[in-house]
């Protein structure tokens, strides 16, 4: 859904090209989770299937403009989205619950921490998927002419004419309408409050990245010390294994032994630069993907792997039977194939690139990876470089990042660095001047970085969530959550009830 993504992990990314290979009746959606993370690859895909009547939630669609910034463009196509009308009574609210970048997926209608307070406060429950992710294709393909249309600001308008034109077919444009969105569809709902203010009466906007960074290798930092907190020896353990392998790389005699222990597809063969970064920066993926989603619920979305947490990676990478530091970095790699059925691990950088640069709906990068790279070229970066020494990991700089920009869609690396100022420059970065958002952040998630950390004023609270990864608090309360969290659930709650007294 909607929700969290940002992260795109490449092993998921493997799994997703295997099963849409495989064209059995399995709808996959990533899920949503906001973040923004590694820019390719899809990170873990829940499976629903399709026809067994278990989503009672039915699809609905809104016809949108595909320019909403050039009058004299008519051209128009349809936006998928989702309605809950089972806890609204009359007066009450309407919470919007905007997509992201991947499919929205209707399991969020009947569950989530949204669905609590809206059985609470009466409202009505919508989704709106967000333009070129999922079923909302405004063009025709995935070229480079076609992104053009897919930016924050379209994404922000469709949502704006949404709202206008919903709340004239349903008697609701006096309603209070509530944004609320995790990850990068965060960003939207704190923006969308921002920029039409006369639209949406409140959001949450759970950890929202609203600074638009070029290079952002805090990234692995938060990742380092979410694995210290676990197990001070664990990070260190892992950048024994990483630079083992760093130094492997440099020595062609190894690649048969590197092969074989990372079981890849086919004869490690490192030409460029690239292709080393591409191989290192998969296998850290492991680390960064789980510490993004450490213990959340989604399963609920129907997202494998739920069970692999930070606990799990830093117990394999501290077993000593496995052997030395690398050979239990290898054991992860395993472990993580076999949670997401690969046979074996496809690192091949030209593999990559010809995924990438598939521009058709039906391409492997469709799902959403090759829209979401785009975004960070043209407006976030958010590149988690191994840039910075307070990290595990090596060798997947910021230039390698940056590259693909110029590979996949011909866009120069000052026209990134541009458009990202100019980001900053339309949103606000961290001042950005508003009130009645709220701003959740957990602890450990690696994009609370970028996001709000401390209250701005009383009308912009940040909710701190100690313990807690990516959008944490969106996904439906378990007996075994955190106190914290659940306060955190019950503080957004009672900040939405007297936000709607105004
Ligand atoms: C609305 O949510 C309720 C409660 O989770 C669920 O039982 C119902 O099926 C949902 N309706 C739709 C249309 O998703
Ligand atoms: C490959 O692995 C084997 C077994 O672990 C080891 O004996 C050998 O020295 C390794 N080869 C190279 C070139 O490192
Ligand atoms: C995770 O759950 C799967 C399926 O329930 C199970 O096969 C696997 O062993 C579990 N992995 C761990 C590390 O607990
Ligand atoms: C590249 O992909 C093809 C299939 O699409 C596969 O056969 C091959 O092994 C992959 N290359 C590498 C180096 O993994
Ligand atoms: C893009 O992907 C589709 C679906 O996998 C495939 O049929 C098509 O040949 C690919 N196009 C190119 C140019 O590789
Ligand atoms: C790439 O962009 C440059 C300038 O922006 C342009 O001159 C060139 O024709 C483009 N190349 C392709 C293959 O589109
Ligand atoms: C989140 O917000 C709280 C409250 O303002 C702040 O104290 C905390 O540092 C933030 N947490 C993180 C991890 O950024």
């Amino acid at each position: 859904m909607p929700f969290c993504f940002l992260v795109w992990p490449s092993m998921a990314f493997q799994m997703n090209v295997l099963l849409l290979g495989k064209g059995t009746l399995f709808v996959l959606f990533c899920v949503l989770v906001a973040g923004e993370g590694r820019h390719h690859g899809f990170r873990r895909f829940s499976q629903l299937q399709e026809s067994k009547g278990s989503h009672v939630c039915e699809e609905l669609w809104f016809t949108q403009k595909l320019d909403h910034f050039n009058g004299a463009d008519s051209r128009v196509w349809k936006q998928r989205y989702f309605m809950n009308e089972s806890f609204y009574k009359p007066g009450g609210p309407v919470f919007l619950m905007i997509g992201g970048e991947g499919p929205a997926n209707p399991a969020w209608m009947q569950s989530g921490s949204w669905i609590t307070y809206a059985e609470k406060l009466g409202a009505l429950c919508l989704m709106l998927e967000h333009r070129f992710y999922g079923k909302s294709h405004p063009t025709v393909d995935l070229s480079t002419d076609s992104l053009r249309f897919l930016s924050s600001r379209q994404a922000l308008m469709d949502l704006a004419h949404f709202r206008t034109r919903m709340g004239e077919a349903r008697g609701l444009t006096n309603s209070q309408w509530v944004a609320l969105g995790g990850s990068y569809p965060g960003s939207l709902a704190a923006w969308f409050r921002l920029k039409y203010p006369h639209l949406v009466h409140a959001s949450v906007a759970t950890s929202a990245p609203v600074y638009a960074t070029l290079n952002f290798p805090e990234y692995l930092e938060v990742v380092w010390r979410s694995l210290a907190a676990e197990n001070a020896e664990c990070p260190v353990l892992v950048k024994k294994a990483s630079d083992t392998l760093v130094g492997f790389l440099k020595d062609p005699t190894t690649f048969d032994n590197i092969t074989k222990d990372f079981k890849l597809c086919s004869k490690l063969q490192i030409g460029t630069e690239m292709d080393s970064a591409y191989l290192l920066e998969t296998l850290a993926g492991n680390f960064m993907d789980v510490v993004q989603y450490n213990e959340d619920n989604r399963e609920f979305e129907g997202v494998v792997g739920g069970n692999i947490t930070i606990k799990v990676l830093c117990g394999v990478m501290a077993d000593t039977s496995l052997g030395d530091p690398y050979a239990r970095y290898a054991a992860v790699a395993h472990l993580m194939m076999d949670t997401f059925s690969l046979k074996c691990l496809d690192v091949s950088f030209s593999n990559y690139t010809r995924d990438l640069s598939n521009t058709s709906w039906h391409g492997p990068a469709a799902g959403g990876g090759r829209q979401w790279l785009y975004q960070t070229c043209t407006e976030f970066g958010f590149y988690q470089s191994t840039d910075s020494p307070n990290q595990p990991f090596s060798g997947f700089p910021l230039g390698y990042q940056v590259m693909q920009c110029a590979a996949f869609y011909n866009i120069s690396a000052e026209q990134v660095a541009e458009a990202i100022a100019q980001t900053n420059e339309y949103y606000g970065g961290y001042n950005i001047r508003s009130s009645r958002i709220v701003f959740p952040n957990g602890s450990i998630d690696p994009w609370h970085a970028l996001g709000i950390t401390q209250d701005i004023t009383a009308e912009l609270p940040a909710v701190f969530i100690k313990g807690t990864a990516h959008c944490a608090n969106m996904y439906p309360a378990r007996s075994q959550d955190l106190p914290q969290l659940s306060l955190a659930r019950e503080h957004i709650f009672l900040l939405l009830q007297q936000w709607l007294k105004q």
